[in-house]
C-alpha cells in the first residue's frame, strides 16, 4: 500500500493539490485553442491511417453462394449474466449484408409490410435525402459484387434474379430508394445525421433522419424519427447511465472506412417479425403480482439482431443496419443449448442492469420458458 502511504503524508497532499490546480488551469486556459469549430456533417474523428475509402470498394465476392442451401447464421451470443455494453467487433464492408435460404419468404413479407404499413416501416426527413441516395448507389455496386449469384448487372440496372425485377443504379427519390432497399435486401437500415454540438465540450449528437425498418422488435420506429440517440433509448433501463456517453462518443468519432458489428438477443412469445408493441414493460405499466404471460412454447422464439454501424464516405451520415433472426426455442433445446439459454434468461437479472427482467417482460415468461429449455416441461 505504498500509494496510500504517500497520499496520507501532508507533502503528498500539497503535490496532489498542485496537480489538480495545474490540470484545472490547463482546462480553463487551454480550452479555446483546442476546441474544434462546430462543423456539422464532419465527424470529429482523429486521423485513422488504417481506414480508407478503399474499404467501400474492396468487396469480396461469394461466387459459390447457393441461396437455397445457405443456412441462416446461428447466433448464440447469450451469456450467463446480462451486461448492457456496446460489445463491438470490427468487421468488413463485405459483411454488411448476410443472405440465406429465408430470403425469398422474407422479402415477400417485407414488400407486403412496405405496401400495407408504409407509415410505420419507412420514413425520412429532408436532411436524409443525400445520405439515402449515396447509400442506395453504393448498394447497387455492393450487391452484385458480393452476391453475383443473386444480383447481376444489366445494361439498364441491377437484376434481382429471385424476383426478376430490375433496380435502377441511382435514384434521388428518397422514398423510392428506401422502398427498393427494403423490398430487395433482408436488412433494416437507419440513417443518422449529426446535429451541431450544443454543449461545446461534447461532440455532435446523432439523430434518426430516415429509415426502412420492417422488423422492429417491439417499438414504433416511426415515433423515433428526428430523435437523438439518447431520446430514442429513453425506455431502455440503464441506457442513460451506462451507454449514453460512450455511444454518443463512439458515433461521433467512428471514422470513414471502419465498420463495427454487435449482436443482441431476447425471447419473444410470438414469432412475428414486425412487432411495434407488446414486448416490453415500461415504467408506469400495471403488472399484477404473480401474473404470467400465456406462453405458447411452440411459438416462442429466441430473437437476435446482427447489427452493424458504418459511416458513408460522401455525406458522412451513419448507417445503422440490422438483420433479424428467430430460432424456435424447441430448436435451441434440441441442439443442446437449452441449459445455457435458461441460465442467460435468469442472468438478465444478475448483470449490470437488473431492471432488464421487467423491461423485457422476462418476469412474465421466464418460468415456463426456462422449465421448457431444461426439459422439465414439454408444453
Ligand atoms: C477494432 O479496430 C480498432 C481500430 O483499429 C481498434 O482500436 C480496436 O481495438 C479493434 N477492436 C476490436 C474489438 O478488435
Ligand atoms: C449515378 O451517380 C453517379 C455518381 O453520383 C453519377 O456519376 C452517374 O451519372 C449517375 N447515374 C445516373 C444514371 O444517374
Ligand atoms: C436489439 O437492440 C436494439 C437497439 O440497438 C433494439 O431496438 C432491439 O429491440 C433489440 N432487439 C432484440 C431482439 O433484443
Amino acid at each position: 500500500m505504498i500509494h496510500l502511504d504517500l497520499v496520507q503524508s501532508p507533502f503528498s497532499w500539497a503535490l496532489l493539490l498542485l496537480g489538480v490546480l495545474v490540470f484545472a488551469a490547463q482546462r480553463v486556459l487551454g480550452k479555446p485553442s483546442t476546441k474544434p469549430a462546430p462543423r456539422p456533417f464532419t465527424p470529429r474523428a482523429k486521423h485513422h491511417p488504417e481506414y480508407s475509402e478503399d474499404a467501400y470498394h474492396d468487396i469480396e465476392p461469394l461466387h459459390s453462394l447457393h441461396l437455397a442451401s445457405e443456412q441462416p447464421i446461428q447466433l448464440r451470443t447469450f451469456k450467463p449474466k446480462y451486461h448492457l455494453t456496446m460489445a463491438l467487433e470490427n468487421t468488413t464492408m463485405s459483411e454488411l449484408v448476410a443472405m440465406d435460404n429465408t430470403y425469398e419468404a422474407r422479402i415477400k413479407l417485407r414488400s407486403d409490410l412496405i405496401r400495407e404499413n408504409t407509415h410505420e416501416v419507412l420514413a425520412h426527413r429532408p436532411a436524409a435525402g443525400p445520405a439515402v441516395s449515396e447509400f442506395y448507389a453504393w448498394m447497387m455496386e455492393y450487391l452484385p459484387s458480393r452476391f453475383p449469384t443473386v444480383y447481376t448487372r444489366t445494361p439498364t440496372g441491377i437484376l434481382n434474379t429471385v424476383t426478376s425485377l430490375t433496380l435502377p443504379r441511382n435514384t434521388t427519390d428518397t422514398e423510392q430508394a428506401l422502398t427498393l432497399l427494403g423490398s430487395n435486401v433482408d436488412t433494416d437500415f437507419l440513417f443518422l445525421l449529426p446535429a451541431p454540438a450544443t454543449d461545446a465540450s461534447d461532440g455532435p449528437k446523432y439523430s434518426l433522419e430516415g429509415f426502412i425498418t420492417c422488423f422492429p422488435s417491439g417499438f414504433s420506429t416511426r415515433s423515433k424519427l428526428g430523435l437523438s440517440l439518447a431520446d430514442i433509448h429513453t425506455p431502455v433501463p440503464g441506457y442513460a447511465s451506462k451507454l449514453q456517453k460512450p455511444m454518443d462518443r463512439f458515433f461521433a468519432s467512428l471514422p470513414v472506412g471502419r465498420i463495427v458489428k454487435r449482436h443482441n438477443w431476447t425471447i419473444t412469445t410470438k414469432p412475428d417479425l414486425f412487432v411495434t408493441s407488446g414486448t416490453h414493460i415500461h415504467a408506469g405499466d400495471q403488472v399484477t403480482e404473480g401474473a404470467q404471460d400465456e406462453v405458447d412454447l411452440a411459438r416462442t422464439v429466441l430473437r437476435c439482431e446482427r447489427q452493424t454501424l458504418h459511416r458513408l464516405p460522401g455525406t458522412k451520415a451513419l448507417v445503422f443496419a440490422f438483420k433479424t433472426y428467430t430460432y424456435p426455442i424447441g430448436q435451441v433445446r434440441g441442439e443442446g443449448s437449452g441449459e445455457a439459454l435458461a441460465e442467460a434468461i435468469e442472468g438478465l437479472g444478475r448483470g449490470n442492469v437488473p431492471e432488464m427482467t421487467v423491461y423485457k417482460r422476462q418476469v412474465l415468461w421466464a418460468p415456463r420458458v426456462t422449465a421448457f429449455l431444461r426439459g422439465e416441461i414439454d408444453e
